[in-house]
């Protein structure tokens, strides 16, 4: 709270409650004053003259000077001086407002800096709160909104953490539960891991799948290759039927992806993987172990030729893609 001569400021409500009225009198108070004043003035003038005979002139000379005389002190007291501090303080109370003014725009400036910089995440930063006024109201909100916002934040991690914990469990129960019974012959791998399989000896030849036209390519690329190899015609063409398999996958159930062939220490590995959106993992033991199951209207006989057909299959059903190796021979 601000004293302007007499008059209140109130920085919080920013206005000013003012006491004009009682330090100087109103444009009504002073019309009445002046008035009075000329009037009493008037009536000693006509009183005066009135009781001593004076010439035209000098009686002319007598009520100006009266006039003037009475007027001047009046004039000064009831209008010239409160002029003068009316003026001074709506001097002092312009630049009150405009200190506040400042003072509103810097506390509102580091008000939206400080939102955001919380907002570009740096969530441990808090709005310092000056005032008791409206704005240091809004900052303690924004304190407390951020506050509980980053409970939730950490709430959600943890469960998300926890959520893809047990993913993980589920998925290790299930790889060597499905390693077990196929006796090592189907491995449920993770990511990394069937990358690294994937690069592993010589590249012998690739073809990208986005559609139908390429299964023929990769049927074509696989027989060339395999006639390199001392294979029996019948075991070529379950080979053929597995990639054919694996690849018409990548069409049907995924956004497309990539064939390639690898020959690696005396086998052939097959390597497919896509950018679909992966398996369900509860899904999985009916894919890989059921006859004829299918999650789209389809025979479902895919993972059953290539467990049939391929010596090792390794499958990675990650929720950017799926990638799967067959080794061969
Ligand atoms: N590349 C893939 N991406 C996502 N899901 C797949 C992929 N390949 C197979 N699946 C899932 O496995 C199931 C079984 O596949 P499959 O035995 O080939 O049968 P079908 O293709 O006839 O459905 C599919 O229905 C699908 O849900
Ligand atoms: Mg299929």
């Amino acid at each position: 709270m601000v004293n302007c001569k007499g008059k209140t400021w109130d920085e919080n409500k920013y206005v000013i409650k003012s006491g004009l009225s009682k330090v100087h009198p109103s444009p009504r108070s002073t019309s009445l004053i002046i008035a009075t004043v000329i009037s009493i003035a008037e009536a000693v003038n006509m009183i005066l003259l009135q009781s001593v005979d004076f010439s035209e002139f000098t009686e002319t000379i007598i009520d100006v000077c009266l006039l003037i005389l009475v007027m001047i002190p009046a004039f000064y007291f009831f209008v010239y001086r409160p002029m003068v501090a009316h003026i001074k303080y709506r001097k002092q109370a312009e630049e009150e407002l405009l200190k506040s003014y400042n003072k509103l725009e810097h506390s509102i400036n580091e008000i939206v800096e400080g939102i955001e910089r919380i907002n570009k995440g740096d969530t441990d930063y808090r709005l310092e709160v000056k005032t008791n006024d409206q704005l240091g109201k809004i900052a303690k909100v924004v304190n407390r909104v951020t506050d509980t916002t980053l409970s939730y934040q950490r709430l959600l991690e943890k469960d998300f953490n926890r959520v893809k914990e047990q993913e993980q469990n589920i998925f290790k129960v299930y790889s060597d539960f499905i390693f077990s019974i196929t006796q090592g012959k189907f491995n449920l791998l993770s990511n990394d891991q069937i990358l690294t399989l994937c690069l592993e000896g010589e590249l012998l030849g690739k073809v990208a799948v986005m559609k139908s036209e390429d299964v023929n390519e990769a049927r074509e690329l696989a027989a060339r290759i395999l006639k390199e190899q001392p294979l029996q015609s019948k075991d070529v063409y379950h080979v053929i039927l597995c990639i054919s398999e694996a690849v018409t996958n990548v069409l049907k159930h995924a956004n497309g992806g990539s064939m390639e062939i690898r020959q690696i220490k005396g086998s052939l590995r097959a390597c497919i993987s896509d950018y679909g959106p992966g398996m369900d993992l509860s899904k999985l033991p009916n894919i890989i172990f059921v006859q004829g199951f299918s999650t789209k209207i389809s025979m479902g006989y895919g993972y059953t030729i290539m467990n049939k057909y391929a010596k090792k299959i390794y499958l990675s059903p990650s929720n950017t893609g799926t990638s799967l190796a067959m080794d061969f021979i």
